[in-house]
């Protein structure tokens, strides 16, 4: 039988991204959305799960918007856990594997070297928590997992940084940047890349590298370095560049506490698959290429 990979959460910005690489690299990909498959919905998953038979699983749900779970644990809980929980249960199951993606939001942000995968998870706020409850819940119900724990993704689908930057850099003058927390930027493009060479890789026989990951991008910045890199680019492509100011993060409150150091190290994931991380630079112009229509930057 050849393989079929099973997408949850395949409207969202890393979903609608792994579905279109997928098909463009030839992998035999079924995704749904939210609207099709809740994943929630233990009979509506083991349903699509029996009536498309996929070899693998990936897991790009989950209840993201980290300032409203704030007041709405309930719901966040049930998506990034519970939901969680479902997916593995399901896949377990069938003896399939499991593509979990999980955050840098597991630590809390206070480390000033980048984390490993075994450092102490210390979730802040309610997503956070309800995150590395989902981590425990997919380690505890299906022993062939992957977990992919990703940072500061962003992309040419849905709601990110870039495209919020490029909208308020149309509209406004001045924009006023976060410096004082850092992460590095990943791209869905070179997200779905990796999730795909870890479904290659889950699929080959023998394979026992099961355990927990860290992808993101090659590059360290900060929301404010990473907002100039953006305005630098976006100007090669004629778009009006905003005045850049570097705020604190006390200046900018946010119901959800944001971690101030989310620096994740990839060494294991490239020990391990081979992948290796694109320069930031590289990666967001090829989103602004797509972004902006496909036209090469002066
Ligand atoms: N975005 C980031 O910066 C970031 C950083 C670190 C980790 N991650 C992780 O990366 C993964 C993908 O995130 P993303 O950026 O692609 O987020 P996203 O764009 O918000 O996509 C998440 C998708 O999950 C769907 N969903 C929500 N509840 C669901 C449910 N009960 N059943 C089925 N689908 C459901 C959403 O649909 P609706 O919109 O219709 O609810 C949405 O299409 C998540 O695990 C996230 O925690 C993201």
């Amino acid at each position: 039988m050849g393989s079929r990979i099973m997408v949850f959460g395949g409207g969202g910005q890393v979903g609608c991204h792994l579905i279109e690489m997928a098909s463009a690299t030839g992998h035999d990909l079924v995704g749904l959305t939210h609207e099709e498959v809740d994943i929630c919905d233990a009979g509506a998953v083991a349903a699509a799960i029996a009536g498309h038979s996929p070899t693998c699983i990936v897991n790009a749900a989950a209840y993201t918007a980290v300032d409203k779970a704030e007041s709405d644990a309930m719901r966040s809980f049930a998506v990034n856990r519970d939901g969680a929980s479902v997916v593995a249960e399901a896949a377990a199951k069938v003896k399939i594997p499991l593509i979990h993606l999980s955050t840098d939001y597991v630590f809390d942000g206070s480390a000033h070297v980048p984390y490993q995968e075994d450092d102490k998870v210390n979730p802040q706020g309610s997503y956070a928590t309800s995150k590395e409850a989902g981590e425990r819940a997919v380690r505890s119900a299906n022993d062939r997992h992957l977990i992919l724990r990703t940072a500061w993704v962003y992309g040419p689908f849905g709601t990110n940084f870039v495209k919020t930057m490029l909208r308020l850099g149309a509209e406004r003058e001045e924009l006023r940047v976060v410096d004082d927390q850092t992460g590095r930027p990943t791209s869905t493009e070179d997200l779905a890349g990796a999730i795909l060479t870890l479904v290659d890789s889950v699929e080959k026989p023998g394979f026992s590298g099961w355990g927990t990951y860290h992808y993101v991008g090659a590059d360290t910045v900060t929301w404010y370095g990473f907002a100039t890199m953006i305005f630098a680019e976006a100007a090669r492509f004629g778009r009006k560049v905003p005045q850049v100011a570097p705020i604190a993060t006390a200046d900018f409150p946010t119901p959800a506490p944001r971690p101030a150091y989310s620096v994740l190290e990839t060494a294991k994931l490239e020990r391990t698959f081979g992948i290796k991380p694109r320069p930031l630079r590289a990666s967001l112009v090829a989103t602004l290429e797509r972004l902006f229509g496909e036209g090469k930057a002066a």
